[in-house]
């Protein structure tokens, strides 16, 4: 593992006033150690992209403090630009590169010699098993490769910090695997990594520690577990309504229940088990449910609790 602690990235006290006058982030405090696979979370509108934005010298801060060791990103936005890689939430536009072309001249860019960023390049395109559409222009790759290609050229020539914004939206579950390994990789590598999503479940399997933020505030840091300690003694009671019936009134022990869908996940006391279990199989003896499972609670009961949202999950929750 990587022992360059004095080029962690540190954000103290930032806080973006936009014009408007809406605060979208407050006085955020964060610390990504290099070799740290760092999982930014929170519903749309709470403030991921402003921070973000500011980190690669899109915004500048109202007031704060964003450095990379002892580098001042905010003073120099050229350093911040060498420093960081950045996968944007878009699509990048590539359109008349090459997918083999794109990630190569993003490298070269980075200051990569060209034997260096071609092995790394034609490396990349194997581990996300993309290899098959390297000399395909970009305006005719499908959204999940075009999304590989754009993690590719963020990653040939990783800066200290790597800034990940959703890289796996519209990506298969097998490379939905394949793209967390690099992630991992470049952990290992010594880079400190920026997740930002909404996929609570990808996140929990995939970052060493995270921040829950809403609101432009943080309002739960930790590592997963640690996040899910404040929920011990506690259950995850699903229940599969029937389609189309409204929600059911739940008992005041039914805590946080969110309806996604046709889906009611709520958490209970592990005392209330049977209680709950009864509530269930009531609900699906009137026809109001089809089914209910009762379980450990997850990182997505405690984003529920936090956040009052459930979160965008990917195909892939095995
Ligand atoms: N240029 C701007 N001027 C004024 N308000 C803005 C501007 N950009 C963003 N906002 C507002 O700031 C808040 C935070 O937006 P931001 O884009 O940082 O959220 P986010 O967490 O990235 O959301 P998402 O998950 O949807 O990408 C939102 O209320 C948004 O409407
Ligand atoms: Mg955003």
């Amino acid at each position: 593992m990587p022992t360059d602690t004095a080029m962690a990235f540190h954000a103290e006290g930032v806080t973006k006033v936009y014009a408007d006058g809406l605060r979208a982030n407050d006085a955020l405090d964060l610390r990504i150690a290099p070799g740290e696979v760092f999982g930014l979370l929170g519903p749309n509108g709470a403030g991921k992209s402003t921070l973000v934005k500011q980190i690669i010298g899109l915004l500048k801060p109202t007031e704060g403090t964003l450095r990379i060791g002892e580098h001042d990103l905010v003073a120099h936005p050229e350093i911040a630009r060498q420093l960081c890689s950045y996968l944007p939430q878009a699509q990048m536009p590539i359109d008349s590169f090459k997918a083999a072309e794109a990630i190569e001249l993003t490298g070269r860019i980075r200051g990569g010699d060209r034997a260096t960023v071609r092995a790394r390049t034609d490396a990349l395109l194997e581990a996300l098993d993309i290899t098959q559409w390297r000399d395909e222009l970009g305006m005719k790759l499908s959204g999940g490769v075009k999304r590989l290609v754009g993690f590719a050229m963020a990653t040939v020539l990783p800066g200290r910090l790597v800034i990940l914004d959703e890289p796996t939206n519209d990506v298969d579950p097998l490379r939905r695997r394949l793209l967390w390994e690099q992630v991992r990789r470049l952990g290992d590598e010594g880079c400190a990594v920026m997740l930002v999503t909404h996929n609570v479940l990808e996140a929990e399997k995939s970052v060493d520690r995270l921040a829950v933020i809403m609101d432009g505030k943080i309002v739960a840091e930790g590592t997963p577990s640690a996040l899910k300690a404040a929920d011990r003694g506690q259950l995850r009671l699903q229940v599969m309504l029937s389609p189309g019936v409204e929600t059911p009134e739940s008992p005041e022990w039914v805590r946080h229940p969110v309806r996604v869908g046709n889906n009611l996940v709520a958490t209970i006391d592990e005392d209330a088990a049977s209680a709950g279990i009864d509530w269930a199989v009531g609900l699906m003896g009137q026809g109001t449910a089809e089914e209910y499972a009762l379980g450990a609670t997850t990182l997505e009961d405690v984003y529920i609790r936090l956040t009052g949202h459930a979160s965008a999950n990917g195909e892939d929750e095995a």
